[in-house]
């Protein structure tokens, strides 16, 4: 149910109209995970592939153009799909339809598999298998999301300097608690994947739960991010169904409140983001 919606045309049009930029220190983390892998080579070295498992409309895909001769980008999603080939200006990358079960690309010649916010759609044993067959021996998969961690004005504004989490942190709570019956695969990423780690197995895997990068962005955009991500717009709808409210914007007035900022528009607020990101990565075992 839940990846189907990512097969509606305004949901992913939504998708991108809040999409936002993560912070480069994950894509420095996984460069820096396929150095570790062949010591014999630089940092600056152009990598053969990269697969992105689930790029949706292949918004952070071209992070990584730099580091890879070619990068196949893959989604179950025709129009996540569509999307990414109408924007696409890069002709190392192409975007195609495909999943976990056959991933486009022959035996043992990728580099780097990655998998951003996609994994609690798939079927993990199928995904790790299928990362074995077309893994390099010094290649690597990383699964990755993050959580927030933080939220802040940024310093120019400050009025008054009190975290705004306390106010977010009310209204992630509410929407994890609802995906946990209406949208379990959601709150399995929410929960930072539990089950996922413990059912990759048959090669090398760890785990960094470390690292943090922040993104700089107006209220507005915050508020269109979030309500981009299907799930956390399905959970606005049935608020305002149901209770009549809509706990986004009370968070987002509430942190307005918060920092004396009450009367001010939200696209004029600018704040910092902090985010935390996990990284599950695994290579294969000879
Ligand atoms: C939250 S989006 C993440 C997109 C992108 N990785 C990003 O970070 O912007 C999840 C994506 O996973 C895709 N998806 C769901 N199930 C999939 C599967 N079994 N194989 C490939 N993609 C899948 C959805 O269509 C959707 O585009």
């Amino acid at each position: 149910m839940d990846a189907r919606l990512y097969e509606k045309q305004d949901n992913v049009k939504k998708f991108e109209e809040g999409m936002i930029e993560y912070s480069d220190i994950i894509r420095k983390y996984a460069i820096d995970c396929l150095v570790q892998l062949d010591p014999n080579q630089t940092r600056d070295r152009r990598y053969d592939l990269m697969l992105d498992a689930g790029c949706g409309s292949g918004g952070n895909t071209p992070m990584f153009a730099e580091h890879f001769k070619e990068i196949i980008g893959f989604d179950k999603s025709k129009e996540q799909i569509n999307l990414s080939n109408k924007k696409n200006v890069c002709d190392k990358i192409q975007y195609i339809v495909g999943d976990e079960t056959k991933m486009p690309a022959i035996d043992n010649t990728v580099d780097l598999i990655w998998s951003m916010f996609s994994i609690h759609y798939m079927d993990i044993s199928t995904f790790v298998e299928e990362c074995k067959r077309v893994m390099k021996p010094t290649g690597c998969a990383i699964i990755t999301g993050f959580d927030f961690a933080d939220i802040n004005l940024v310093q120019s504004e400050i009025h008054r300097c009190d975290s705004g989490m306390p106010a977010f942190a009310k209204y992630h709570k509410q929407a994890e608690d609802w995906f946990k019956t209406h949208s379990p695969a959601i709150h399995e990423i929410c929960s930072r994947l539990p089950n996922v780690f413990p059912k990759i197995s048959g090669v090398k895997k760890c785990r960094n739960d470390d690292l943090v990068g922040t993104v700089t962005l107006s209220l507005d955009q915050l508020k269109k991010y979030i309500l981009g991500i299907p799930e956390y717009n399905e959970f606005s709808k049935w608020m305002e169904m149901h209770h009549e409210f809509d706990p986004l914007d009370e968070s987002i007035n509430e942190m307005k409140e918060t920092w004396g900022l009450k009367m001010k528009a939200d696209s004029n607020v600018i704040v910092h983001l902090k985010l935390s990101y996990f990284m599950l990565r695994f290579s294969k075992s000879t």
